[in-house]
């Protein structure tokens, strides 16, 4: 029988190393020692990420791609040096595919507001996916509201959260200009077969999106082996600081975009009636820029690379099959998204305890969920749920931490049903 050579992962030695690396995690909350396992809200930092972001401001700080002194040169070749980074860990062809924004919910509203705007018109259709986050469903509405273009919606097949890939043709007609969907569920764990859903979209002509909030710091991410149009990530949820994220846009589609917001920097002559606009990707970064923080995300992508991300990849399956083997133990427990092939993220709810409940008790133990609909009210809808629990995992994370995850689980069933 021939073996599948399985992916490599993180040894215990590795993780007990890496968890150094983050002070954070080393503290107690409410008495308890903290098992943080919110990171599809926001990943915790490397001591490197803090570190760059004061080095910037000790040693750095000057307003970028304007001034000639010192400081001012410092500030902008580390600025651009990020964009160089930033596309060699997407694999974009070129650094000017890359645009800085403050994360992934600017970056689909930057593509509505600018590419949609202008090669979209009324009656053109949108399709998008049952499993969205709110951040790629709303901005599209908005943009139906100003320009008339429609929306329809790929189905989820129910609890075990797959898309119906099966309708994808029946979907895919020939109204639909753009197919935005997400690489990751943040509720169900499921990850979306993103090079197959571009294959068929690009086959008819239709541009494609992908929501890589909750992929790109946890696995290898290819722009051009994806094959998609745009892709928007944001650097909070891969070791970065909060307020930066990326837009990669295709060049192709690039040059088909107007400016998204007019001020300094994304300009090349100004007139007192009539601008000229500066070159891709400055065109779309008006004004001073999140600088420190796109800085800091350049050393985010470094630490990731140096554990690597295949490991971390594979690290999050372990943990995720993990998670959701012991969490079938409990009974009376729902749990959302596939059985097999998830990533780490793990919603469910306990029998007659509330989403909410689960959350405040969890915390009193020393471990931080999430509890609500997760910015996914349309899939909580089509679920027949208000919200859920859930248990997200970055590399940090070890086996100890999903029994003591269980382990207070079973305590708050016993506290409820007593
Ligand atoms: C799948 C997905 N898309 C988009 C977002 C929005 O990200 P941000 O708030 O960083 O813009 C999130 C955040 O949780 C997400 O999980």
């Amino acid at each position: 029988m021939q073996t599948v050579a399985q992916p490599p992962s993180l040894s215990d030695a590795e993780i007990e190393k890496i968890r150094q690396d983050f002070p954070i995690l080393d503290q107690k909350v409410h008495g308890h020692p903290l098992v943080y396992l919110d990171n599809a809200a926001t990943s915790q930092k490397p001591r490197v990420v803090i570190q760059s972001l004061v080095n910037y401001y000790e040693r750095d700080n000057a307003n970028v791609h304007r001034g000639i002194h010192e400081l001012s040169n410092r500030a902008s070749a580390a600025y651009e040096a990020t964009r160089t980074r930033a596309a060699k860990f997407l694999n974009a062809k070129s650094e000017d595919e890359i645009i800085f924004t403050r994360g992934t919910t600017e970056s689909i509203n930057l593509v509505a507001a600018s590419w949609a705007s202008q090669n979209l018109k009324a009656g053109d259709r949108i399709l998008l996916t049952e499993m969205e986050h709110h951040s790629n469903i709303v901005p599209w509405q908005l943009l139906c509201e100003r320009i008339g273009t429609k929306l329809s919606y790929l189905p989820v097949t129910g609890d075990e959260g797959l898309l119906d890939l099966a309708r994808l043709d029946e979907f895919l007609t020939s109204d639909v200009k753009l197919f935005a969907f997400t690489h990751i569920s943040n509720t169900l764990g499921t990850v979306n077969p993103v090079e197959e859903l571009c294959e068929k979209a690009r086959a008819r002509g239709i541009v494609t999106l992908v929501d890589a909030a909750q992929s790109a710091g946890h696995r290898v991410v290819d722009v051009q082996k994806i094959g998609c149009d745009f892709l928007a990530l944001s650097g909070h949820k891969m070791c970065g600081p909060t307020g930066v994220g990326i837009l990669y846009g295709r060049m192709e589609q690039l040059k088909r975009m107007s400016p998204y917001q007019g001020g300094g920097d994304m300009i090349s002559d100004v007139d007192f009636f009539k601008s000229a606009w500066n070159k891709i990707p400055y065109k779309f970064e008006a004004g001073t820029p999140n600088i420190a923080d796109v800085i800091a995300l350049a050393t985010a992508m470094d630490y990731l690379d140096q554990i690597g991300r295949d490991k971390i990849a594979a690290h999050d399956m372990e943990l995720a099959a993990y998670a959701y083997e012991r969490l079938s133990t409990l009974s009376g427990i729902r749990l959302f998204g596939p059985a097999k092939g998830r990533a780490g993220v793990t919603s469910f709810l306990l029998k007659d305890v509330h989403a909410h409940d689960v959350v405040t008790f969890a915390d009193q133990r020393g471990v931080a969920l999430r509890g609500g609909h997760h910015c996914n009210q349309p899939l909580m809808k089509k679920l027949k749920v208000s919200s859920t629990s859930r248990a997200s995992f970055y590399f940090y994370n070890t086996q100890a931490e999903v029994d003591r995850l269980v382990e207070v689980l079973a305590e708050i069933q016993k506290f409820f049903t007593a």
